[in-house]
Formats: structure tokens, C-alpha cells, sequence
């Protein structure tokens, strides 16, 4: 379960001054359900999840994950989520079995258990054969896996995506989306973040139209559709978006 309240994240840019990023965000995620932020580039969803995930500080507000506030336990909520971007930032001499292990004991884990999910999760993900490999020998598609792999060393039941399929082709694409759903069958908490309709409409059982740092809606298609009174999600976007720009020019 993820519970944000009020949640707000504030950057001071030298150039830009004050950028609001995230403002005043109440959402909750409930376990076997994605929760999808729909929004266009700048529209805050990076840095709300990485509030989430323990890499931001809040500048207001709180974030509770499975009953632990992200800023006064960090480091309990850091056992209970993964965190899974496009950007894999994979160490290149390392192998994939080598930045995998590296993970499980940055978790705290035994070298047992480090040793048993690992070949648990490289059989899940048809990683065997490049298990011992160079990560910067690797394909897109196995570093993802890697990527992955590395994210779930510790099983978390909370899983945090970042536009986790960003640029990949449409294989390994595939291999994150099916572990995505993978997760929703487990039963874990999922927030996942994009830009596009089509991962929306494929993926996400609740959406939030995230735009300019504020949520401007949150429902399921169907909901959105019956409030907008539109009946595809491009539509209901546009509306949601337009409107919040219509009002600020006043
Ligand atoms: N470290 C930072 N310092 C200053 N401004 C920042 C910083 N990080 C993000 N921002 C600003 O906060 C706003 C939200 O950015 P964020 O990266 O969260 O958006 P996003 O929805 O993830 O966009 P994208 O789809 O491009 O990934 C943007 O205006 C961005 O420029
Ligand atoms: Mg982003």
C-alpha cells in the first residue's frame, strides 16, 4: 500500500527560480492494482516517485509505504520497494550475476539467499546463459532483465516504474510489461509512470492525469470517462489538461 498525502516537492533552480514540481498530492495505491500517472514530459512524475522510492525528500507532505513514512524510516521503506527506471545505470565490468549479488547485499541480504533468488529470478527471466556475462556485453533487452532482476533481488512487495519501457523495442518492452503484470498477479503494490494513451490504456487499473505537478484526476477509465463525459482516454486527457490551462490564464 502507498498513501500520499499532501505530498509536495519544491526545486529551487538558479535559472528558473521556484519549480513546483510535485504539489499537493493525495493518492493511495492498493496491492494487486497498477496505479498509472499519466503525464506529459515535466509533469512531475519523476520526481513524485522518487519520493516514493527514497531519493527526494518531501518538501511538504507525507508518503507512507506499507505503514512506514518515507522520511522517518528510510530505511525500512527501502526494504519494502523496487525501483525500476528506462535508465538501467548498470555497472559495465561488472557481470549480470556480480551487479545482482551487489544489490542483495546492499539489502542486507545472506549470500544464500542472495545465491537462491538469484537463480530463481535468472530461470524467471531466461538469464542463465548470460548470467556470468559483462554487463557492457549485454543487449538492451538483458540488461533490462538485469535491471529488473536487480530491483526484485529482496522481493519487494511495493514496485515503483519509471517509465520503465522508455526506449526499448518492442521484445524487450514486452519483458517488462509482462513483469509488470506478473507483479499484479503476485498481489504488490504498483505505481507506474508514462506519457503514452497506449501503456495507459494496456496497463493501468487506476489512472492519475498528472500535469504541471498537480493530479488533476483520479479514476478508472471508466470513471474518468463518465466525469469527462468523453469516451477515449486521449480525449479525457486533452479536456483535463486544457481546462487546468484554460483557468490559469485567469
Ligand atoms: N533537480 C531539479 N532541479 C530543478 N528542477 C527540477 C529538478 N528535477 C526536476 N525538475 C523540474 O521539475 C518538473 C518536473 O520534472 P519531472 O522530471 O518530475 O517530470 P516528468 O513528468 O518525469 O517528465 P518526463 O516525462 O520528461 O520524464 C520539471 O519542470 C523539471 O524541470
Ligand atoms: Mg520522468
Amino acid at each position: 500500500m502507498i498513501e500520499a498525502q499532501g505530498l509536495t516537492k519544491v526545486f529551487k533552480d538558479k535559472k528558473r527560480g521556484i519549480v513546483v514540481a510535485a504539489q499537493d498530492l493525495n493518492f493511495s495505491c492498493k496491492p494487486g492494482q497498477i496505479f498509472g500517472l499519466l503525464g506529459s514530459n515535466g509533469a512531475g512524475k519523476t520526481t513524485t516517485l522518487r519520493m516514493l522510492a527514497i531519493i527526494l525528500k518531501p518538501t511538504k507532505g507525507i508518503a507512507i509505504i506499507n505503514g512506514f513514512d518515507v522520511v522517518k524510516h528510510p530505511e525500512t521503506v527501502r526494504q519494502q520497494i523496487g525501483f525500476l527506471s528506462c535508465d538501467t545505470g548498470l555497472y559495465p565490468r561488472l557481470t549480470a550475476r556480480e551487479m545482482i549479488r551487489y544489490f542483495g547485499r546492499l539489502y542486507g541480504m545472506d549470500e544464500i539467499l542472495i545465491d537462491q533468488r538469484i537463480t530463481e529470478i535468472s530461470r524467471m527471466f531466461n538469464m542463465v546463459e548470460f548470467l556470468d556475462t559483462q554487463n557492457d556485453k549485454l543487449s538492451t533487452g538483458m540488461k533490462q532483465k538485469v535491471s529488473i532482476a536487480r530491483a526484485i533481488i529482496h522481493n519487494p512487495p511495493v514496485m515503483i516504474f519509471d517509465e520503465p519501457a522508455a526506449g526499448l523495442d518492442i521484445i524487450s518492452a514486452r519483458i517488462v510489461y509482462d513483469f509488470v503484470t506478473t507483479c499484479r498477479r503476485q498481489g504488490k503494490t504498483i505505481i507506474f509512470s508514462s506519457h503514452l494513451l497506449s501503456e495507459a490504456e494496456k496497463l493501468f487499473d487506476i489512472i492519475a492525469v498528472i500535469h504541471k505537478g498537480v493530479i488533476l484526476s483520479i479514476g478508472t477509465l471508466d470513471e474518468l470517462k463518465s466525469q469527462t463525459s468523453k469516451d477515449n482516454l486521449e480525449d479525457i486527457f486533452v479536456k483535463l489538461v486544457q481546462e487546468k490551462d484554460e483557468t490559469e490564464k485567469y
